[in-house]
């Protein structure tokens, strides 16, 4: 295929990619953004593959192939609640790819550069490596915490600032040392002293922060993709790699406002807690006495609440509970009630993780309002139905400053006439720390697995 066509090719590649993230920011146009993508993502790899820089076919074929074969079945196995891992090791495979592209650029006799071309070169390269190393072993640790290997207590060292300036000054020191001489050593020297910065910035990180850190590392292994395409002289990888890194950027900078997060802190890792706070009270440690209500009882409060408020979290997606959810909903809204969905910005696991679920339900749009939008009804609501959420329902996110998650805005449910929570026993969430709510005059626990629950609930009420 001729250059020109190849790069007709690209365009057209980069402004599907465009098109796709624009129809992936509303649920409605969501399934049309995502098929833009794979069409942007086909056109791209064909034209890359038949254009006449390429070579090695049989090379080329067989790592295609294998990666194919290795990413449909991931896809295809993958629990929608594992989603983040999955997303997370893929994040690490692209800081791995730009680190491995930068040391095998230096390495080839044939990338030759002259005069102020090398020294740009140069740069792009030691970037693309710097940035490549703290995503790949920043995104193995959070694939870690996620997956539930690494435990998700934030890790503070003493004077963890000084050690991420101690390192990032290392870094800069190597550069000086490539730059001009342009020798494996100090890109050597600089992968493992940026990958151990890697680690130690997300260990710092605490379980409810780690939505943020997930989608700043997909910010960083945009811009990591993006040096990759300086180094190899690629134009879509340069506007692909810029797409996510930017969107990633904001996304991330959306979730810290949702968060009461300041964004610079995200950056320079270790906001989950602050040093010299005590502990949120240990799991375990009772605050009170807890009210146990049957799916009767709690049918019966449905039939009697004129508003109903339903929040889901991470629970109602493990035990996928959104269908007979739907039904339930029906039928409270067929008898005149007004019943909606709240959803908090990190509910579940991933970004958007309740809005997928109720979407695949059928339930309507317009019903699933975010926090911001049902925070001010919840006082004049008569009953509020959390199904599998903990931490997003935590009050002492708001009135307890020694709570690792203080400052994080939640659904204030507590305020309803009634709330019911619908969860399997007293364990903590995500986050790891108990939650007041269980033990507030007006809240009552239906225990027991939700879809269980929901369908005893349902068959109650019809
Ligand atoms: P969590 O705080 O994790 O609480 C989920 C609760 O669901 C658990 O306490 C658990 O209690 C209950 N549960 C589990 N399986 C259940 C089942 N089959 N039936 C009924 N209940 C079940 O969830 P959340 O409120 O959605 O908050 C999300 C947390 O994850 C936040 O801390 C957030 O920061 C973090 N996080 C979010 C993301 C994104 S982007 N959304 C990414 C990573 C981390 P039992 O075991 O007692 O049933």
């Amino acid at each position: 295929m001729p250059e020109s066509l190849v790069t007709v090719a690209y365009i057209v590649a980069g402004l599907l990619f465009i098109m796709s993230l624009s129809g992936l920011s509303a649920q409605a146009t969501a399934g049309r953004g995502n098929l833009f993508g794979i069409v942007g993502m086909i056109i791209a790899a064909v034209a890359t593959a038949l254009s006449p820089k390429a070579g090695g076919y049989p090379v080329m074929a067989g790592a295609m192939a294998i990666g194919s074969a290795i990413g449909a079945v991931l896809a295809a196995r993958v629990e929608m609640t594992s989603m983040p891992q999955l997303v997370a090791i893929l994040h690490s495979f692209v800081g791995a790819a730009a680190v491995l592209v930068g040391l095998g650029g230096t390495l080839d006799p044939n990338v030759v550069h002259e005069g102020v071309a090398a020294t740009i070169h140069q740069i792009e390269t030691f970037v693309g490596v710097f940035v490549g190393a703290v995503t790949f072993t920043g995104s193995l640790v959070a694939f870690g915490k996620l997956q539930g290997l690494i435990g998700s207590k934030p890790l503070l060292l003493p004077a963890r600032h000084m050690l991420n300036i101690g390192m990032v000054a290392a870094c800069v020191f190597f550069a000086s040392q490539f730059l001009g001489h342009p020798t494996l050593g100090p890109l050597l020297w600089t992968t493992v002293v940026a990958g151990v910065l890697g680690i130690h910035l997300v260990m710092a990180i605490g379980g409810a922060d780690m939505p943020v850190v997930v989608s700043m590392l997909n910010s960083y292994s945009g811009w990591a993709a993006a040096a990759a395409g300086f180094m190899l002289n690629n134009d879509l990888l340069i506007i692909t790699g810029a797409l996510v890194g930017s969107s990633g950027a904001i996304l991330s900078y959306i979730m810290c406002k949702a968060m009461n997060r300041s964004f610079l802190s995200v950056i320079f890792g270790g906001f989950g807690a602050e040093e010299g706070k005590a502990p949120a009270k240990a799991d375990g440690e009772p605050q009170g006495e807890v009210k146990s209500v049957s799916a009767k009882e709690t049918a019966d409060i449905l039939q009697e609440a004129k508003s109903v408020v339903i929040v889901p979290g991470y629970g109602m997606a493990v035990a996928q509970a959104q269908y007979p959810l739907f039904e339930v909903t029906k039928i409270l809204r067929d008898k005149g009630a007004n019943v909606r969905f709240a959803i908090h910005p990190v509910a579940g696991r991933l970004p958007g993780h309740m809005n997928v679920l109720l979407a695949e339900a059928k339930v309507p749009y317009d019903i699933v309002l975010e926090m911001d939008e049902i925070n001010d009804d919840l006082p004049e609501t008569d009953a509020v139905l959390v199904i599998g959420a903990n931490d997003i329902v935590n009050p002492g996110a708001l009135d307890d400053p020694s709570s690792p998650i203080y400052g994080m805005p939640v659904l204030e449910v507590w305020k309803a006439k009634t709330c019911i929570v619908m969860k399997r026993g007293m364990a903590s969430g995500y986050a790891g720390v108990e939650n007041p709510l269980f033990f507030r005059d007006n809240t009552q626990m239906l225990f027991g697995d939700a879809k269980k629950m929901i369908d005893a609930v349902l068959a109650e009420l019809r």
